[in-house]
């Protein structure tokens, strides 16, 4: 039976936090050990340029996401790990499928839609500051998809509507040119947890409340000694199921642990100490890989190699593929 093909991009701004590796990271790294599966991954960085115009930064990012990965343990034999501007077919297919997208479907995009509501409300023109690459940025991704066929997509929520613009676009271009993309369907899963941050919020870059995956244990026991609680002393029964600190442990403890947590919150633990736990349980989990991950910072040549092997093997299926696509628009040779 065919591998189902599993996609997903991670853009290259910004420097991974415990809510990219708890939501994202960890569950691809587990998909990827099933034979069942083939999965790819990739550093988006084409997408990194819509949001991010500094150029030290969109590197820095790639390097430290593709460290990341590689020290929790991605198999780089298994799956398919590539940086998205070393396929020169996506963006090749992307402009294939700006010529099948209907410019209706990209005026509904929640991103572009978002820009302009914030425009219309501070009283600037609707497309003031609105690029040709936000604007268009569905099509960037659904070329994402569809050049390696892929069946299913993990993305969060606000990703959705992303997905279903690819399988609207493929439905188009294979209805026109004959049978060429895979239907991609969305993924979100239920169960794997968003974390929250320092402040409660959603744990995002955005909202500057993250804790970062790789700090040193003194960093670590700082931000998460940051953690924003109540006023409830040491004695007072709290309640876990409103504290970030409990849905932290959560997301990283067994059930057993979560249920000892749990009544330890229940009996009135002291918010230093259940703090304290935090930080031995995540500290924990993530020593060994923070090691990896700084000897392989130190060593950006190695990195380097693989994603070029992952190049290598992401070009072995997009080549083929955009030949045909090319054949089939029209673009061959004469004679
Ligand atoms: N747009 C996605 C995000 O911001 C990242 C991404 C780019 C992606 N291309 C993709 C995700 C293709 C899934 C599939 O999170």
């Amino acid at each position: 039976m065919a591998k189902t093909r599993i996609l997903t991009g991670i853009t290259t701004t910004g420097t991974p936090h415990l809510g990219n590796y708890v939501g994202a990271i960890r569950p691809a790294i587990e998909a990827s050990q099933s034979a069942d599966n083939l999965s790819f991954y990739f550093l988006a960085n084409y997408h990194a340029l819509i949001k991010c115009q500094d150029p030290e930064m969109v590197h820095r990012s790639t390097t430290e996401i593709a460290a990341t990965w590689l020290a929790l343990g991605l198999n780089t034999d298994n799956v398919v790990f590539y940086r998205q501007s070393d396929v020169p077919e996506i963006t090749e297919l992307s402009w294939m499928l700006t010529c099948m997208a209907a410019k209706g479907l990209m005026n509904r995009a929640h991103a572009y839609k978002a820009a302009v509501a914030a425009n219309q409300e501070a009283g600037e023109d609707p497309d003031y500051g609105v690029t040709m690459g936000l604007y268009s940025y569905p099509v960037l991704m659904a070329a994402d998809i569809l050049m390696f066929n892929a069946n299913k997509v993990p993305v969060g929520k606000d990703q959705i509507q992303h997905v279903e613009m690819a399988r609207d676009i493929a439905a188009r271009f294979n209805h026109h040119y004959g049978e060429h993309f895979t239907l991609p369907e969305a993924v979100v899963d239920d169960k794997v947890a968003v974390l929250q941050g320092l402040d409660g919020r959603k744990m995002s870059k955005s909202y500057g409340n993250t804790i970062p995956l790789f700090l040193t244990e003194k960093q670590l026991k700082k931000h998460i000694n940051k953690i924003k609680t109540n006023l409830l002393e040491p004695g007072e029964p709290k309640d876990p199921d409103t504290s970030t600190v409990f849905q932290i442990w959560q997301a990283f403890a067994s059930e057993e642990q979560t249920a000892e947590m749990r009544q330890a919150f229940l009996d009135g633990i002291a918010w230093g100490e259940a703090k304290k736990q935090l930080f031995e349980l995540v500290n924990g989990e993530l020593s060994e890989a923070r090691e990896r991950y700084n000897e392989l910072m130190a060593n950006p040549g190695f990195i380097e190699e693989k994603l070029q092997e992952g190049a290598e093997k992401a070009r072995s299926f997009s080549a083929p593929l955009m030949t045909k696509c090319r054949k089939a628009v029209g673009l061959r040779p004469i004679g």
